[in-house]
């Protein structure tokens, strides 16, 4: 296939739609749900400095790096690697980077999919006024509740799994673009909300004290991978979800400047997220590092208090939903995408194949906060486990052979043909921070989480 063909799955309609699918993909429960919990969890500040520098010297590059790839190759990461690294005289078994993507996307999915749930039976929570007048003593025994109730699990993972995948059988422009144009916007007004909310009633400066003045006695090794993970989770890095969205792109659109667009957005709600919850912790006299549950146990109660809030908390969650869904349809999208071209299946067909095998692995998440929170495998529950593996594992690693490929392996006229970058010192620093300064971050970060340094 040449450079400049299409993907026989369609293309965007234009680089609008592609920053605001990309965008999509990457603002979703990780900026939301993730990040205020394990920066709770592993001490404030330092840690949400290490994920800052971890953006942009590691994030930023690679994700250029990806959407190249995806570009020039337009075809599914596992095709598309595979032709890439014929096309740079390469070994085929870079084809294996795909394989790795593609597990880690139904590994993510799985669990994404379990938290999803969560927040639609929140918006549902929300609707019925469950919140209302509520504090936090009240909050938490509705999550306790709801999170030790396996049926309940499972119905909503259930729910979310189809609305994926009834997405994703629709196709590039009619089902995944139109999704995100809406959505994206609202939920950043809804954030900026929470946050005025946050300024008024919560611990507001202990909040900001707490996210943004670092400690370092604070931060393990693993903290630093955590938030190295958490760089390639928030950008949807690694797994091929960008390279495939990339594939879809048309040629003239920049690169570069696109790349810069979309982490930016994407840091700005992850923080905007944590300006909104950590006042509301601490007021509530909350413990920050609580887990999984920090967004379901504190944003409840300002919703049941503030004027307006029973209409806030309803938009608030269900955007939570649709900012899941337009992340979720990327995680299935390369594996999508490789059925159809190399099963001879349809869209349809591709998305009952994967859609089923990610809602079955789900069931271990689901049930993990109840009947099966007994069942560990390395001292972590299934959700634990697959969130480590994929996140702090198969997502840097991936990112690292990216690097690599981008830097190292593939022609430098190709690479520098397919970014078009307007000045030849962008390109330069690009193509250096990716060949060294990137894959040897992530080199060092897991030689300091394995206790080596
Ligand atoms: N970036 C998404 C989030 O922050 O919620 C999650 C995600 C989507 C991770 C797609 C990886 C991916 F390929």
């Amino acid at each position: 296939m040449s450079a400049t063909s299409k993907s026989i799955h369609g293309e965007w309609s234009s680089r609008f739609a592609f920053v605001l699918a990309a965008t999509g993909s990457a603002v979703g429960l990780g900026n939301i749900w993730k990040f205020p919990y394990i920066t709770g969890e592993n001490g404030g500040g330092a840690f949400v400095l290490v994920y800052l520098l971890c953006v942009v010297l590691v994030g930023l590059p690679i994700m250029i790096a990806e959407i190249m790839l995806g570009r020039r190759g337009r075809q599914s990461p596992v095709n598309t690697m595979e032709l890439l690294a014929e096309q740079a005289e390469a070994d085929p078994n870079w084809h294996y980077l795909g394989w790795l993507g593609l597990i880690a996307g139904a590994l993510i999915l799985s669990y994404y999919s379990v938290i999803a749930g969560w927040a639609g039976s929140y918006a549902l929570k929300a609707v019925t006024g469950s919140f209302i007048d509520a504090d936090a003593e009240n909050i938490k025994l509705l999550f306790d509740g709801f999170i030790n109730n396996p049926l309940q699990q499972v119905f909503w993972h259930s729910v979310f799994m189809l609305a994926t995948m009834s997405v994703v059988a629709r196709g590039v422009q009619s089902g995944l673009e139109k999704s995100v144009k809406f959505l994206m916007p609202c939920l950043f007004v809804l954030l900026m909300l929470l946050v005025a909310y946050a300024m008024v009633s919560g611990a507001y400066q202990q909040g900001l004290d707490f996210l943004f003045t670092p400690d370092f006695s604070k931060i393990t090794g693993q903290a630093v991978l955590t938030a190295m993970g958490h760089a390639f989770f928030t950008l949807s890095l690694g797994m091929g979800a960008v390279m495939v969205y990339g594939s879809y792109l048309p040629r003239p659109v920049s690169i570069a400047k696109t790349a810069v667009l979309i982490a930016g957005t994407d840091t700005v709600v992850a923080l905007l997220a944590g300006i909104a919850i950590f006042p509301i912790v601490f007021a509530n006299n909350l413990e920050p590092g609580s887990g999984p549950g920090l967004i379901f146990q504190t944003l409840p109660i300002a919703f049941g208090n503030m004027t307006g809030g029973y209409l806030f908390g309803v938009l608030f969650f269900v955007m939570l939903v649709f900012a899941a869904l337009t992340s979720s349809i990327s995680l299935i999208e390369p594996a999508v995408a490789w059925l159809v071209e190399n099963k001879g299946m349809t869209r349809y067909q591709a998305c009952i194949w994967s859609g089923f095998t990610v809602w079955f692995l789900g069931l271990g998440t689901a049930f993990s906060f109840n009947i099966g929170s007994q069942v560990k495998l390395f001292d972590r529950t299934i959700f634990q486990l697959f969130d480590y593996l994929s996140a702090n594992l198969m997502l840097p690693i991936g990112g690292f052979a990216i690097a690599v490929f981008a830097g190292w392996i593939m022609k430098t006229k190709d690479s520098e043909d397919e970014l078009a970058m307007p000045h030849a010192i962008v390109y330069q620093v690009w193509k250096w921070v990716v060949s060294y300064i990137s894959p040897a971050a992530v080199f060092l970060v897991f030689l300091h989480a394995v206790g080596v340094i």
